[in-house]
């Protein structure tokens, strides 16, 4: 019986009163306690009513963070695509914050919803579930385009599939530029230098890339047995990410020169914050998470080969600068404050504390030893160069990282107390 059919069986009191005179008590109060009953449904029915409204009131009224006002003439259409990964996450942030409308396109393949959830609902942000390999249709004034997995764990699990990233999903951030005149921002990568044998590296030098990756077999099979070991994907070599990226290089040139497309190659050195993969098997959030949890902290080698890295604001600032600027060539922007890997490890396991020992591994293949951007590009054209310094930086990440670990703990904990949902019904009756 519906909610209506059972409000209109409901007897008023002179049909009650009726039922009586006519003296057939036992029916009357078999009728009054059906009444009762569906008084009581009634009551409990509005009270759901009640707090489905409030949650939806949640939803819309949301509190969103406060933008600036940007009139029709200054506010731009902007599209990120890999907006819902790290770094696109903080840039949506910055770009929302200006108060510029924002279009995110993610395939969701390493990205979370949770990383933009804050905009979701805002009248100047839209969401697009899509994979960039196939082509977009969208009418935008600047397309940021980072979507790619960045960290070898991820961009080596389906080489195939990074290398069409890469290449046609640029061959498509591209063709929309053109299409609709929009200025276009490659994310392209330190890694198209490969293994460096110029230090630091500048935007002229070519690189060192392994276009194949190593095929000695004996070698393929240790790292494998090591991989097996650490519980690490490390499935094959960097080439699908470092020579995708160069590609997505040749390709943007190839259509500025053409098509007279206006380009922006930013070359991103290692770049960590919150918002990060916890489990990505980067330098980072490997020794972080190790620190938090009192594991021994793994070195790959000897640990004398050198990162430099950048906090994720300082990459936002470069970015937007960059996109901004009238500068046409490949950018680095990195942080040039060089440490080898073991100087690393200890700085974080001193931020943390804890009993962590620092234990060397054996090396992985195609790691290159050394790593520094050579910034004076960025710094003669974009006035820009890093400003949070590694202790600011790594502390802002641990503090991340903890309350990470603590969701999933707490969440592990929330779900052994919740009973299981039996059906679609049961869901909608626990709401
Ligand atoms: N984080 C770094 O240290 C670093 C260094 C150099 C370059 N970069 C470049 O910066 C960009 C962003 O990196 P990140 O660290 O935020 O990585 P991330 O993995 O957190 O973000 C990448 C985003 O792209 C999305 N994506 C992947 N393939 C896609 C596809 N086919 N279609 C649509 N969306 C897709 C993912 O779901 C994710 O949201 C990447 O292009 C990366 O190569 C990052």
């Amino acid at each position: 019986m519906t909610f209506m059919q059972t409000r209109k069986r409901v007897p008023n009191v002179h049909f009650q009163n009726s039922l009586r005179i006519a003296n057939n008590e036992e029916t009357s109060e078999i009728e009054i306690d059906n009444l009762q009953e569906a008084k009581n449904k009634i009551k409990e029915l509005e009270k759901k009513l009640q707090l489905i409204e409030t949650k939806l009131n949640n939803v819309v009224n949301k509190n969103f963070p406060i933008v600036k006002f940007l009139n029709y003439k200054n506010r731009k259409r902007i599209l990120v695509t890999g907006g819902a990964g790290f770094v696109g996450s903080h840039l949506v942030d910055r770009l929302m914050l200006a108060g510029h409308e924002v279009i995110v396109v993610d395939n969701f393949f390493t990205g979370r919803k949770r990383n933009v959830e804050h905009w979701i609902g805002h009248e100047n942000f839209e969401m697009v579930h899509h994979d960039v390999v196939r082509p977009l249709y969208v009418e935008v004034d600047e397309i940021y385009h980072l979507a790619s997995p960045a960290s070898p764990p991820h961009y080596m699990l389906n080489p195939v599939k990074t290398i069409k990233t890469n290449t046609l999903g640029t061959i498509n951030m591209l063709g929309l530029a053109k299409r609709v005149g929009a200025r276009v921002l490659i994310a392209s990568t330190s890694e198209v230098y490969g293994d460096p044998e110029e230090h630091p590296q500048s935007e002229t030098y070519w690189g060192h890339v392994n276009p194949i990756g190593n095929n000695n077999k004996i070698f393929t099979m240790l790292i494998n047995y090591l991989n097996s070991l650490v519980k690490l994907l490390f499935l094959g070599p960097r080439a699908c990410y470092d020579e995708g990226k160069r590609v997505a290089e040749t390709l943007s040139y190839a259509y500025q020169r053409q098509e007279n497309i206006a380009v922006r190659v930013a070359r991103i050195f290692n770049t960590y914050g919150p918002r990060m993969h916890m489990n990505d098997g980067r330098v980072v959030s490997n020794f972080i998470l190790q620190a938090l949890q009192n594991h021994s902290i793994t070195i790959y080698g000897d640990g004398k080969q050198t990162r430099s890295f950048q906090y994720v604001s300082d990459l936002v600032d470069g970015l937007i600068a960059l996109m901004a600027s009238n500068y046409t060539q490949p950018i680095n922007i990195g942080n040039p404050v060089e440490h080898t890997i073991e100087e690393f490890a200890k700085i974080i396991k001193d931020l943390v504390g804890g009993t962590s020992q620092i234990v060397e591994l054996p090396a992985v293949e195609d790691d290159p030893q050394r790593r520094k951007p050579d910034i004076s590009r960025a710094k003669k054209y974009l006035n820009w160069e890093p400003k949070i310094s590694l202790a600011e930086g790594l502390r802002k990440t641990i503090a991340y990282f903890v309350k990470e670990l603590q969701r999933s703990k707490n969440s592990h904990f929330d779900n052994n107390l919740k009973r299981p949902f039996k059906n679609d019904h049961d869901i909608i009756d626990q709401l």
